[in-house]
């Protein structure tokens, strides 16, 4: 749907001509679950947004209505839930509740959501409804965030709203992607470096169709387990704050004092993070290959020492070595489920693309979705 389209049913709807604004969903090159322990990551913005049509009220009322689940729902603004209820309209209404928190006095706004980002996909659809909800009430609002405080207020909401502990990265890449760039995030500091993702590669994505569910433990248990790790670190080096600070030495040095699981989960991030500056200084210029191997690397790593890949990515990203053009992929976003991202030749990305859906369909018996896209611009108008 166009946002002309949009902008029309909005004014059949609710009978007056609405502002537009739209925020992409986004594609984790490599970088993960190092958001959340200070580290690093390197998404790129992809060509599916979320749009949401907004116009002002003249009661205190917020009037979402999405067209994906053919639904209205109603909040009463100056009584808003304090918790999300598990339902699609939480993201919107969440960030309304975070901006007032901040002070701001939301106006009353009817809203209209249209969602491209397929959901549970891991490819952000949250992020996406937060960001361009967050846009369209500051529209009416009068508050002038810059990019990556949008950012830090849609984690919030997704943090305090919703009960999902998520780092920065997916709300900040929604902001601030860029056209075949990849957005090298410090997660830390949030300064950022744009990579150029090369001309000669496409980014093909291959949807497992197999559902994730962040909220539903395993992520926070993720995120609990590399706390601890802090925790017995700092035994040893008390100056550090997060896994970001650890070297592979440090953490080699106390192996043995660790539980098992633990230090498989801080090897990975702390890995992680030294293939995430290694993966930008390749990208930079232009060896995909090199790229490619530290993907496959991230995946090895995020199956047996993160544990968050499932048997349908793994076999993704087996079938995928079998492939003309690939140059080295991996699952991406938080695990359990999702999609992978592969890097491909360009010119072998379609053929790529219609024989990884044949292959993974026979061994799976399951038809998977798979894109073929190019690094996008982050949230804005329209
Ligand atoms: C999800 C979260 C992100 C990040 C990834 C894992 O996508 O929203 O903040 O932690 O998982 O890298």
């Amino acid at each position: 749907m166009t946002s002309a389209e949009l902008s029309r049913r909005f004014e059949t709807l609710f009978g007056s001509k609405p502002r537009i604004f739209c925020a992409p969903g986004r594609v984790n090159l490599l970088g993960e679950h190092t958001d959340y322990n200070d580290g690093f990551v390197m998404p790129c913005a992809i060509g599916f947004s979320t749009r949401v049509a907004i116009a002002s009220r003249t009661d205190r009322k917020l009037v979402v209505q999405s067209e994906e689940f053919s639904e209205r729902r109603e909040f009463d603004l100056d009584n808003l839930p304090a918790h999300g209820q598990g339902v699609w309209s939480d993201y919107v209404v969440g960030v309304g509740v975070m901006l007032q928190q901040m002070g701001v006095k939301t106006a009353a706004a009817n809203l209209l959501v249209r969602g491209e980002v397929p959901i549970g996909a891991g490819l952000s659809s949250s992020a996406a409804i937060e960001v361009a909800s967050a846009l369209a009430l500051m529209s009416l609002d009068g508050a002038k965030l810059p990019l990556p405080e949008v950012a830090k207020l849609c984690q919030r909401a997704e943090n305090l709203f919703i009960g999902a502990r998520v780092g920065i990265m997916d709300q900040f890449v929604s902001c601030l992607g860029k056209a075949g760039h990849a957005l090298l995030l410090d997660c830390r500091s949030l300064e950022f470096r744009l990579i150029p993702v090369p001309e000669s590669v496409r980014l093909v994505i291959c949807n497992t169709m197999v559902k994730h569910e962040h909220a539903s433990g395993a992520y926070n248990q993720r995120r609990e387990e590399c706390d601890q790790g802090v925790k017995i670190l700092r035994q040893w080096y008390p100056d550090i704050l997060a896994l970001r600070d650890v070297s592979v030495e440090q953490l080699e040095q106390h192996k043995e004092q660790m539980p098992a699981t633990i230090y498989k989960r801080c090897l990975h991030v702390v890995a992680e993070n030294c293939r995430v500056q290694e993966g930008a200084r390749f990208l930079t210029v232009g060896e995909v290959n090199r790229f490619g191997d530290l993907m496959r690397e991230s995946h090895r790593s995020l199956r047996e020492l993160f544990e968050v890949s499932c048997r349908e990515l793994d076999v993704v990203v087996e079938l995928a070595e079998t492939l003309e053009g690939y140059c080295g992929g991996r699952m991406t976003g938080g695990g359990f489920g999702g999609c992978t991202v592969n890097l491909v030749k360009k010119n072998d990305a379609q053929r790529f693309a219609s024989q990884i859906a044949e292959r993974y369909q026979a061994a799976t018996a399951i038809k998977p979705d798979v894109y073929i896209c190019s690094a996008a611009d982050g949230a804005g108008v329209g």
